[in-house]
């Protein structure tokens, strides 16, 4: 089911685009609110009216409208959705996407989103098949668009190969898969510290770590893909978003506190964030100068504890809330201590020796340690930790109703 989910269907320019009323009549039918742009193009192939009769919603089209703008500006329309699915995708439409262009409503929209987007291309076989059409897929695909299709068979042009639009069917599956519905953690919402963070020692300074955010943003997506509307609040990291994940980027530890409390309600709260423990006192407004044989004085204080802080909250704790332990020596004991001391539900031991390569590696071998002991988890990449961990959330809160207590 999709109850309750916003879908922005933008509607481009070609013959399949009628496959869009059906696709719009079955969101509905699964409890999806559905709000249509259509192209200049798209309108050539659908009547607004036919999709806002499907859709039961008001049909957006241009992006100078004083009406529309006034009624509902084109970034929220963008931030408002849960999912953008682009049917049909045309070449031109592609490459747009794939050249960052904003140049009318559908484009703008798509590069103010900061929700995942699904494509379903269509265009002449010989147009799919031209290096410029196969170029901007691989960047769009990198920028971490979805796609679903293009099929194979007889084209409305004469002409045979892939290049027809998916099925309304295929493209409900897609969306269904991306949004996670159905899945064990359907309804959960889940919080991920991910990254470093930057503490300023002036404008050009900071103190910082080796976090890549791999493991954090792995979590993240793991989440997601189980079902969880998950917010993944990173420090400054170069991974890609994961598809499905509210993305809330921040710099130091102050703000990915902020962050994390504007995230809240959640069920799931994990801190895998590598946060400074101090930041400078009297970090300067203006570039700290070199003064000759002078050498300056950094005063530290403390940061606030993010896992402390969601852990001891007196008033809409999440129900799991999930700490990882860095350590270089005594793993277990350490972590234990730490699982008391902040007060989570469970703790990641993660060996973090120099020779681990655990900070900024692919790789990464930890220890679950919960109320009842500790589970020794295989060494494995930082996305079959992510997916290990994701499942166990997922049985653990499985035995709790939603907005229950602690597993
Ligand atoms: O990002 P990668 O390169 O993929 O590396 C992954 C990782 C090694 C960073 C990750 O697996 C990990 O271990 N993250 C926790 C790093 C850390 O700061 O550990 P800690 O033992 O110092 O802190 C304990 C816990 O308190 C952590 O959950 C941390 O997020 C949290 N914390 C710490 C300080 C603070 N001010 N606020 C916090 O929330």
């Amino acid at each position: 089911m999709l109850e309750g989910k916003r879908i922005l269907l933008i509607v481009g320019g070609g013959i399949a685009a009628y496959k869009c009323l059906e696709l719009i009549r079955r969101l509905r039918e699964r409890g999806a609110a559905v709000r249509c742009i259509l192209t200049e193009a798209g309108g050539q192939f659908v009547t607004p009216l036919s999709l806002s009769a499907l859709s039961g919603d008001k049909v957006y089209g241009e992006l100078f409208s004083l009406t529309d703008e006034a009624e509902m500006g084109h970034i929220q329309l963008s931030r408002d959705a849960d999912l953008l699915v682009v049917a049909p995708a045309t070449a031109d439409l592609l490459a747009r996407m794939a050249a960052g262009l904003a140049n009318d409503l559908a484009t703008t929209a798509l590069l103010a989103t900061d929700k995942a987007v699904l494509a379903a291309p269509a265009m002449n076989v010989r147009m799919w098949w031209h290096p410029a059409t196969q170029r901007n897929m691989t960047r769009l695909r990198e920028d971490g668009v979805a796609f679903v299709g293009p099929n194979e068979g007889d084209m409305a042009c004469g002409e045979y190969g892939p290049g027809r639009m998916a099925e309304p069917a295929e493209i409900l599956a897609a969306i269904e898969s991306l949004l996670g519905a159905g899945g064990p953690l359907a309804g959960r919402r889940a919080i991920v510290t991910s990254g470093p963070t930057h503490e300023p020692i002036d404008p050009v300074r900071y103190i910082a770590n080796r976090s890549s955010g791999k493991q954090g943003h792995a979590i993240a997506g793991a989440l997601a893909r189980l079902g969880a509307e998950t917010v993944l609040v990173s420090g400054p990291t170069h991974e890609p978003t994961p598809r499905g994940v509210r993305l809330v980027p921040v710099e130091t530890a102050a703000e990915m506190l902020a962050a994390c409390e504007a995230a809240l309600p959640a069920d799931i709260a994990i801190c895998a964030a590598a946060v400074a423990d101090w930041r400078v006192a009297n970090a300067g407004a203006g570039k700290m100068k070199k003064v000759e044989g002078v050498l300056p004085t950094l005063s530290l204080v403390e940061n606030p504890d993010i896992l402390a802080r969601l852990s001891r909250r007196p008033e809409g704790r999440p129900a799991l809330v999930v700490g990882f332990a860095a350590e270089t020596d005594d793993l277990i004991g350490n972590a234990r201590a730490k699982l008391t001391r902040k007060g989570c539900d469970w703790i990641m031991a993660n060996d973090v020796g120099p020779a681990s390569g655990t900070f900024g590696g692919e790789r990464n071998q930890v220890h679950l340690l919960t109320r009842d002991g500790v589970e020794d988890w295989p060494a494995g990449s930082k996305a079959e930790i992510a997916e290990r961990l994701a499942r166990r959330i997922a049985a653990a809160l499985g035995a709790t109703p939603q907005g229950g207590g602690r597993p």
